[in-house]
């Protein structure tokens, strides 16, 4: 059984402050949750340590995520965190290949893999983000860019390895923009990646893959999204840093 989760992406936003009231009033509105859905939270990194402890009470439903990693183990990479070190803090994931990394920072899918493997040697949770710019979309190219995404970054790894990996689904046009794909567009890409992971690992590992779909989910749209076969969920940016609006989100996934 794959698991659905609710992942909120903080980006660069929120002070120590801040980001510790959200959790915490996060934690607060999970008292009760009942349903089997799971929550990642993704602080920047100075916080990372303190959002660890702020939702250690709920640790069996909140995890922590950073939101980036170095490909190296360490060394003379000033401003760059490595893997062991967001592992020694107690946090569990890791985004990696998130678009505004691969548009600001020109991450390529080869560097998206070594970050993967370091991610997985340090026993994190990678989950790797892919998604077709507007451009690529209008051009008839959104499958053909989410194949090369997928293989490139991630179908070097071993079936044990593939079978721990989280995949975001983020078509760019629709990130932050308020624009959301059709439940029927984010069904066709989610069912498409399943595929290919399927022809590569075969039916089980891809079943039990968790598929999270992201760009402008917010309470409104959630149900219909979730309700979609292959859609395990959501990688939200804005409407995560409003415990309310979040906490509606973990809840549409039941
Ligand atoms: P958004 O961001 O929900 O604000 O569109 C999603 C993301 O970038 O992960």
């Amino acid at each position: 059984m794959r698991t659905r989760i609710a992942a909120g992406n903080w980006k660069m936003n929120l002070t120590a402050q801040e980001a510790e009231a959200l959790a915490t009033a996060l934690v607060s509105n999970l008292a009760d949750y009942q349903g089997s859905a799971k929550m990642i939270l993704s602080p920047p990194f100075p916080y990372l340590s303190q959002i660890v402890a702020a939702t250690a009470s709920k640790s069996d439903l909140i995890s922590v995520a950073a939101q980036n990693v170095h490909q190296e183990a360490k060394g003379a990479y000033t401003g760059d965190t490595a893997a062991s070190m967001i592992a020694s803090v107690g946090a569990t994931h890791v985004i990696i290949g998130h678009s505004e990394r691969r548009t600001y920072y020109q991450e390529s899918n080869a560097l998206l893999a070594s970050k993967i493997d370091i991610a997985l040697a340090n026993g994190l949770t990678p989950i790797y983000c892919i998604g077709e710019t507007l451009d690529q979309r209008e051009a008839g190219q959104t499958l053909d860019v989410i194949r090369a995404q997928v293989e490139e970054g991630s179908f070097h790894l071993s079936d044990a390895q593939f079978a721990e990996v989280i995949v975001a689904y983020e078509p760019v046009w629709a990130i932050g923009t308020g624009k959301t794909a059709t439940p029927d567009q984010a069904q066709e890409v989610h069912a498409f990646i399943r595929g290919l992971i399927s022809d590569k690992y075969g039916a089980s590992i891809a079943d039990d893959t968790t598929i999270l779909y992201g760009g402008s989910v917010k309470p409104a749209n959630a149900n219909e999204l979730f309700a979609q076969a292959d859609i395990d969920g959501g990688l939200v940016g804005g409407a995560s840093l409003k415990a309310d609006a979040f906490t509606a989100i973990i809840e549409a996934l039941g």
